[in-house]
């Protein structure tokens, strides 16, 4: 069944991407999405509440309510976090989008590697800690068992949108890392501090996102988000500066076996302590020499992985969603014909380059017109994370990442030029881009055996 009223919680670029794919596919009336954002509202079949926050739980339920909406989908983390998914479930809205218990999968660190040890998905070494002494003596014993060629990686728990974690060149970064993290918790709230470490990986990433009704998993294509600032992986790391998929380096059937290993495990392991998975669950990996790692879960659509995973789907997202949200996933997709655990695309591939905001990550700065978003036309999609309507009627940057420029090709070469060719003619104070996104793909590589995974 298709939901004709959808809303959509959220206002960024994934949930500009979500708004502009269900508002395009036979049979949905309308996409409700708060607060959205004014680059949201332009778009056909779609209306924005601005007035309702995406925190607002109380406020989102009197919507959903007005509305009479069929279906509701959570884009970001922190609602989710904080219970907005329980409040709509409560109130008897058929909500994608995982509880605050499920959703610690993404919120803590040491809960996610708890709950992937105990389901047996293979992780990166690593431990979490709460007292600074044990966590150097660990870093120290990882980093001196690598011998000095690799380096140990300091995750602060919590929310951090992809920009609490350090690679350390070795222990004595670890260490200051560390004590940092563990000085700024002690100053907050004594003995609040929690940190993961853990040994690092070394290979190319993977995002790999899965609907889920609590039960049975179904894929989407995988991804690649490029996570540092600079081309060449240089840089800190940022909540992600370009995608694209499909990807070489993981082929259909990989993706299928992972799933069986890392997403389904971990729905049973969260069923087994009574919080069920319903929503996207997002896996980040390393591909290691050794078989794939899993680095971290989120418990939401990747950004900006979904903006290049959406315009590739060969078949309507609503049912799905709808289905998934209702525990009926697994009937709704055989009655589907989706019979395979990846869901098919169209034959095509994207690229996704985010622009970012001058200061981005550490302070990005505000109100910088947009210039020449009127040129691109249909040559890409335009998605906007960060942007506000300026009182001249123009775009004005209003967020670390400002948009994401999507180019869709026959081929990943193909997809790039567009997309490079549209991000050329945009342009404001200070924009900060990477040249390097789907630019040095790595070769299709062997299928690991079942061993080595699992
Ligand atoms: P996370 O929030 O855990 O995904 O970490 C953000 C980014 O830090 C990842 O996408 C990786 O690029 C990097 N990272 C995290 N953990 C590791 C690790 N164990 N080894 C190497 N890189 C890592
Ligand atoms: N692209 C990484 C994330 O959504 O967290």
């Amino acid at each position: 069944m298709t939901p004709t009223r959808i809303l959509v919680v959220g206002g960024g670029g994934r949930e500009h991407a979500l708004a502009w794919k269900l508002a395009g596919e036979p049979g949905v009336n309308t996409i409700h999405v708060a607060p959205g954002s004014a680059a949201i509202a332009l778009e056909p079949r779609v209306q924005t509440h601005p007035e309702v926050a995406a925190l607002d739980a109380r406020g989102l339920v009197r919507l959903a309510r007005q509305l009479a909406i069929e279906l509701a989908v959570i884009g970001p983390e922190a609602p989710l976090a904080a219970g907005v998914a329980d409040a709509l479930r409560t109130a008897g809205i058929p909500t994608f989008g995982p509880s605050a218990a499920a959703a610690r999968i993404e919120a803590s660190k040491a809960f996610c590697r708890d709950v992937a040890a105990a389901a047996g998905v293979p992780m990166a070494e690593g431990r979490a800690f709460s007292d600074p002494a044990p966590a150097v003596a660990y870093a120290r014993g990882l980093a001196a068992r690598m011998d000095g060629t690799a380096g140990v990686v300091v995750k602060a728990d919590g929310l951090a949108a992809g920009k609490g974690v350090t690679v350390c060149a070795g222990a004595d970064e670890a260490e200051a890392e560390l004590t940092a993290i563990f000085g700024a918790g002690a100053e907050q709230a004594p003995g609040s501090a929690r940190v993961v470490v853990e040994e690092r990986l070394v290979g190319p990433e993977a995002s790999l996102i899965a609907l889920c009704d609590g039960r049975v998993a179904i894929g989407l294509p995988p991804a690649r988000d490029h996570k540092r600032l600079l081309d060449d992986d240089e840089g800190p790391n940022t909540g992600g500066m370009g995608a694209y998929s499909p990807l070489p380096d993981l082929s259909t059937e990989r993706a299928t076996v992972l799933l069986d290993t890392v997403h389904r495990r971990i729905l049973g392991e969260l069923e087994r302590r009574g919080a069920r998975f319903v929503g996207a669950l997002y896996a980040g990996m390393i591909l290691t020499a050794d078989g794939p790692r899993l680095l971290e879960c989120n418990a939401r659509f990747g950004d900006p992985e979904t903006q290049v995973i959406l315009p590739r789907l060969g078949l309507a997202l609503a049912p799905l969603l709808l289905a998934a949200a209702r525990g009926e996933l697994g009937r709704t997709a055989a009655g589907l014909g989706l019979l395979d655990p990846i869901v098919q695309t169209v034959d095509r591939a994207a690229v996704g380059i985010v622009l970012a905001a001058a200061g981005y990550p550490a302070a990005p700065r505000r109100d910088d017109a947009i210039m020449g978003l009127d040129t691109i036309g249909d040559d890409a999609l335009v998605f906007h994370s960060g942007s506000v309507l300026a009182s001249d009627g123009r775009f004005a940057t209003a967020g670390g990442r400002v948009l994401t420029i999507v180019g869709r090709g026959v081929d990943l070469a193909d997809a790039r030029a567009r997309a490079e060719a549209a991000a050329d003619r945009i342009s404001f104070a200070g924009l900060q881009r990477r040249r390097d996104i789907a630019a040095n793909l790595p070769g299709a590589s062997p299928a690991p055996t079942l061993a080595a995974i699992g």
